[in-house]
């Protein structure tokens, strides 16, 4: 009888892992980039569904001195202050589907734009970041990285071979295990030659759909065919700017659907950003995060 029971359990445990890991295989993404404008927004306030893979992409981790000067590779954490290890942890602990992640360099550093450059040395470069990063992610219990350079200098092959082998080495050693890259309109190139290359390493493609000039369903529609032929089918999630620029409002619900009716799987949908919504001062505070939850809920049951 007691072993019966230790046998049951045993059985029940192992089912419960099995169940576990399916509904992560199968489990749709969101993510939102939060803490680029330094306002002391939290996670807490952000609505999570407990059935999506959900992922904070921390905004940014910088290879930059306060001033901007690049630092060959040793990044340093410039999102908001309210975003601490302790805020990480207490929303991963309450909320066991919550990922975080950094994302490399965003636009600028207060006045300084910042821009991928060629590194004197690639090993140099990479260790440093291997280094610094591991150490960030650890202080704040960190799952992946983001790629998010968006400026670029005319002679730029070491951005593919640099961030690939970095993020290669960062999964191979179990210090991260997501990576995605945030391409826009207007830096396609070097990351179509960084997914080229590493794209298995690189779990999804958060283009940056409302910097294409796309505002009605049809030309999402358009766009979408086009980045996904660039990139992997699988891996481009749609994307929106909260009181942004591109598609807005109900249009991209409508769009998302017209995806879909086209053959589409939506596996996930990125949002740009926590700190935009929580300063709206709509009653719909938080709305597009908590609609596009449910559609995506909705369409990993049919
Ligand atoms: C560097 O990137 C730019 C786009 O930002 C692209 O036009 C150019 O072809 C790239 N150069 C090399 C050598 O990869
Ligand atoms: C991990 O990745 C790095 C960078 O590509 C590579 O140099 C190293 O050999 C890899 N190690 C293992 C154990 O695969
Ligand atoms: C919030 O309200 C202020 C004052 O009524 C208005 O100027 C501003 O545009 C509003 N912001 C948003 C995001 O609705
Ligand atoms: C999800 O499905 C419910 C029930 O069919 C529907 O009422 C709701 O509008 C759907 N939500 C989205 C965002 O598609």
């Amino acid at each position: 009888m007691k072993t019966h029971t230790i046998f049951g359990g045993f059985w029940f445990f192992i089912i419960t892992i099995i169940l576990t890991l399916l509904q992560l295989c199968n489990g749709k993404v969101f993510m939102e980039y939060i803490g680029a404008t330094g306002k002391p927004v939290t996670m807490d306030e952000v609505p999570i569904d407990d059935g999506i893979d959900f992922h904070f992409i921390l905004s940014f981790a910088i290879d930059a001195d306060a001033s901007g000067n690049p630092q060959n590779g040793i990044f340093k954490p410039y999102w908001a202050s309210s975003l601490t290890p302790e805020s990480v942890a207490a929303v991963k602990s309450k909320h066991p589907n919550v990922k975080a992640m950094a994302s490399l360099s965003g636009w600028s550093l207060d006045s300084t734009t910042l821009r991928w450059y060629q590194p004197e040395n690639s090993q140099t470069w990479i260790s440093n970041a291997f280094k610094s990063l591991k150490s960030i992610i650890q202080t704040y219990n960190l799952d992946g990285i983001d790629i998010d350079y968006e400026n670029f200098p005319k002679h730029n092959e070491s951005f593919s071979y640099c961030i690939g082998e970095l993020i290669t080495y960062l999964k191979n050693q179990s210090v991260i295990s997501v990576a995605t890259i945030a391409p826009y309109r207007l830096t396609t190139i070097p990351y179509v030659q960084l997914f080229a290359a590493y794209g298995g390493v690189i779990d999804y493609v958060n283009h940056q759909f409302y910097t294409d000039k796309v505002r009605t369903t049809e030309a999402y529609l358009e766009d979408f065919q086009l980045r996904t032929a660039q990139f992997d089918k699988e891996k481009v999630l749609p994307s929106y700017e909260i009181d942004g620029r591109g598609i807005q409002g109900e249009a991209f619900f409508d769009a998302l659907h017209i995806l879909e009716e086209n053959g589409f799987d939506i596996n996930g949908i990125m949002i740009y950003s926590a700190d935009a919504s929580a300063s709206t001062n709509l009653t719909t505070k938080f709305y597009y995060e908590q609609k596009s939850q449910e559609f995506l809920l909705n369409s990993s049951r049919v």
